[in-house]
């Protein structure tokens, strides 16, 4: 018959060769469980002599603490087995080049737009924002545009609900009422950039009904027409880093005196000579200072207001200006 301690030999060997934590803790049970073998052998002690006892009762015990680390010692190798092969699977080849995911591009015209902020940022001056839903003082009268005056249909203006008081509410046309609000209640010297979503009921090749703004404003001691063309001769260059023709051609804005509008040269692909007109500028009108507090006689300033989907025109080589609003990913990707 096997003795026990050839018994014990075999479950070390048993326990050491154990292929899972399954198989181990079948062999734990059946050793040291509640019917296992060392538990049995205990039960037992108690019929032997009591001198008998105690030397069996020392080479039980002896056993069972063998057993249970060399259990303990094989839980440990399987368990970091297990945990090997896991890291094994998961492993990710952080070497793989990424995945691209296609979730888009920045727009062109905000490209344009964040472009024109930069430079003018560059050039000193801050940002001042304005609403899109305007009232008739902000958008014309402030402006010097007297009810009634033919400037106004210059305009096509889209009118909106009015307000409680019954007073004209209308989405405003130009980003130039954000002078008023630059100017009011402050004193010069004044060297602001205003951005934005202006609104008219207009559209072609090279109109949109909803178009963005750069209104740029500066009122000091000394500014004269001179420092405007400087400004904006400057501008383009940097924006567009190449050389465009440039011209300036007198106009007439309500808001300044003089004006005038300044247009980039844009051969069409026949050759023949084309020109765009981009912005609209001049020196504010001693009474659009007046209206916001400012003393015409002290000071004089100049400002501007740049169509930014024109720019984007003719720096992305973009023919209709509709374009920029179809939403068409194949235009869009161009821009990627
Ligand atoms: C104005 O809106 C004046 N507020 C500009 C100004 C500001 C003058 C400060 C003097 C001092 P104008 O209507 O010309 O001007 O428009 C300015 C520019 O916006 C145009 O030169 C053009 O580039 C662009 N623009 C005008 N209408 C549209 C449109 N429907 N779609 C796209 N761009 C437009
Ligand atoms: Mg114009």
């Amino acid at each position: 018959m096997e003795t026990l301690s050839d018994q014990i030999e075999r479950a070390l060997e048993q326990i050491g060769s154990a292929a899972s934590l399954e198989t181990l803790d079948g062999l734990r049970v059946s050793l040291l469980g509640k019917t296992g073998l060392v538990t049995e052998q205990l039960k037992q002690l108690g019929k032997l002599p009591a001198d008998e006892r105690k030397v069996q009762g020392e080479r039980v015990n002896r056993a069972k603490e063998r057993l249970q680390s060399a259990i303990a010692t094989r839980k440990l190798a399987l368990e970091e087995a297990v945990f090997d092969k896991r890291l094994a699977e998961e492993r990710i080849d952080i070497t793989l080049p990424g995945r691209n995911r296609d979730l888009g591009s920045i727009h062109p015209v905000t490209r344009a737009l964040d472009r024109i902020v930069e430079i003018f940022s560059n050039l000193g001056y801050s940002q001042a924002e304005g609403p899109e839903i305007e009232d008739d003082y902000h958008n014309f009268e402030a402006l010097n545009f007297p009810p009634h005056h033919p400037a106004r249909a210059m305009h096509d203006t889209f009118y909106v609900t009015p307000d409680q008081s019954g007073a004209a509410r209308l989405l405003r046309t130009h980003t130039s009422p954000v002078q008023i609000r630059a100017m009011a209640g402050r004193q010069p010297p004044i060297r602001i950039i205003a951005a934005g979503k202006v609104y008219r009921s207009d559209s072609d090749q090279t109109h949109t009904p909803m178009f963005h703004q750069v209104e740029g404003l500066l009122v000091d001691e000394t500014s004269s027409f001179a420092d405007l063309k400087g400004t904006l001769a400057e501008f383009v260059r940097a924006f567009f880093e190449r050389d465009f023709e440039m011209r300036f051609r007198p106009s007439y804005f309500p808001f300044t005196e003089p004006s005038a509008e300044v247009d980039i040269r844009w051969d069409k692909d026949d050759g023949s000579e084309r020109w765009l007109e981009v912005l609209g500028c001049g020196m504010v009108h001693p009474n659009v200072l007046r209206n916001c507090g400012i003393d015409a006689e002290k000071y004089t300033g100049f400002a501007f207001g740049l169509g930014v989907e024109r720019f984007a025109m003719l720096r992305y080589g973009v023919t209709d200006l509709r374009e920029f609003f179809e939403n068409d990913v194949r235009f869009l990707r161009q821009f990627g």
